[in-house]
């Protein structure tokens, strides 16, 4: 090939992988379109701290209580006050309060709970959050008027305004000069846009000095649980979630023994089980599995001990392996065990452990 030949050759290639007719995959362009405004009008219906997007439209106390009863109560009380379903709407908020902007009982913690009116800031959070996401079970179900009227008696309920007021877009504004925490929220902090880093900067709320040498008065953080307690709950080796790295202590066992928390976690693989390592490698199937959300070794939980079911069938492999799968109930109790999905082999291994006394 002449150098010309191959020069051009190369470019040709250059300009076919540049090519986006060459690189994109074949017929993209025929998958979906383009939203249209009014679809995406449909979604964006946020509405900001200055009102910006909010609908126009209005509704009273009195609708709104109506609304309240028939839609809302369920949930979070005839008052707002209930705490069954979430943390209470109403309560722990004074007429100084709305005086001033800052919600007192915040600060001296002398209201259990904190309710949503006395962190909210701001009235158009309220009234966005309500319009995308309640009533929880049927969201944006609620017309803007519902809306007005529903924010209107929860504003009322926390004595922001008489009983005979009407909220609308027109005057939100002036709501929003009463709201009981309008005075409690910084922007003074990192998370807000425009502080972040490189920009204006602002330190994150909690501020310390990092103290790199001579550090005598560095603080030592150390925790302890008086030896006769350690057991009191149960062990929590057993409470604790199957998934994830937590452990948690057997507290069965003193401090610093085998299976606490804070020792390496022991991993046995095939190896160590080949070395006579089976009822580690049954332990970690358990927790694997799922199992021990219901059964402990020595602790009786929705499921019998597995020290328990050891006494009952001593050497039952083929039955016990057969059980594990299929599940059942009767034999213990009224709780079913529900089928496990766990390979033949895995649940044998399982079942040698528990029929040749379930020991740790
Ligand atoms: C089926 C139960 C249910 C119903 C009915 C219901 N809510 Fe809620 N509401 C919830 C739950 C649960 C949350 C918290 C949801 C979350 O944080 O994800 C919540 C949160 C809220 C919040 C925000 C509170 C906060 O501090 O974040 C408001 C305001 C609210 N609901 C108002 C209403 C109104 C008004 C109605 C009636 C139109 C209503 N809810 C109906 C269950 C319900
Ligand atoms: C959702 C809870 C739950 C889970 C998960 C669970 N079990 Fe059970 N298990 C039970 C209950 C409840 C019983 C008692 C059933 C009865 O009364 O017959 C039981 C019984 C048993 C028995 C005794 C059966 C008999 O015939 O006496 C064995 C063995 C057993 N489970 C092992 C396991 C193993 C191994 C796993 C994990 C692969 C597991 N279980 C997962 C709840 C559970």
């Amino acid at each position: 090939m002449s150098r010309l030949r191959s020069a051009l050759a190369v470019a040709a290639l250059a300009g076919a992988l540049a090519s986006p007719s060459v690189l994109a995959q074949p017929a993209w362009e025929d998958l979906g379109r383009a939203a249209t405004d009014a679809e995406v009008q449909a979604w964006d219906i946020d509405v900001r701290p200055d009102f910006t997007g909010l609908p126009a439209g209005s509704g009273s106390v009195d609708d709104g209580m109506d609304l309240w009863e028939e839609t809302c109560t369920v949930c979070h009380g005839i008052f707002g006050e209930s705490n069954a379903i979430f943390t209470p709407l109403i309560g722990g908020t004074t007429a100084e309060d709305v005086e001033s902007g800052h919600v007192g009982s915040l600060a001296r913690g002398d209201h259990p709970g904190a309710t949503t009116f006395m962190k909210v800031p701001t009235i158009s959070t309220i009234w966005d959050y309500i319009y995308r996401a309640m009533p929880w079970d049927h969201p944006k179900s609620l017309s803007p008027d519902d809306v007005y009227a529903v924010t209107a008696y929860l504003l009322n309920l926390a004595d922001i305004v008489p009983a005979d007021f009407e909220l609308s877009n027109d005057n939100i504004a002036e709501v929003q000069e009463k709201m009981p925490n309008r005075n409690g929220m910084t922007l003074e902090h990192a998370m807000w846009p425009g502080n972040e880093f490189g920009t204006g900067y602002i330190k994150p709320d909690v501020q310390a000095e990092a103290c790199m040498e001579n550090c005598a008065d560095e603080p030592q953080i150390t925790s302890e649980i008086p030896e006769t307690e350690r057991n009191t709950w149960g062990n929590l080796r057993e409470q604790n979630r199957s998934v994830g790295p937590q452990r948690g202590a057997d507290t069965t066992r003193p401090e610093g023994k085998l299976g606490d928390a804070r020792g390496p976690v022991k991993v046995v693989g095939p190896k160590d089980r080949a070395a006579g390592g089976a009822s580690a490698r049954a332990l970690e199937l358990i927790q694997e599995s799922g199992c021990a959300a219901c059964h402990g070794v020595v602790r009786t939980m929705i499921g019998p001990a597995y020290v328990d079911i050891a006494k009952r069938y001593p050497g039952g492999v083929d039955y016990l392996t057969g059980r594990i799968i299929s599940g059942g109930s009767g034999d213990w109790g009224d709780v079913q065990m529900p089928p496990q999905d766990i390979s033949e082999a895995d649940a044998r291994l399982i079942a040698e452990w528990i029929a040749a006394g379930a020991e740790e």
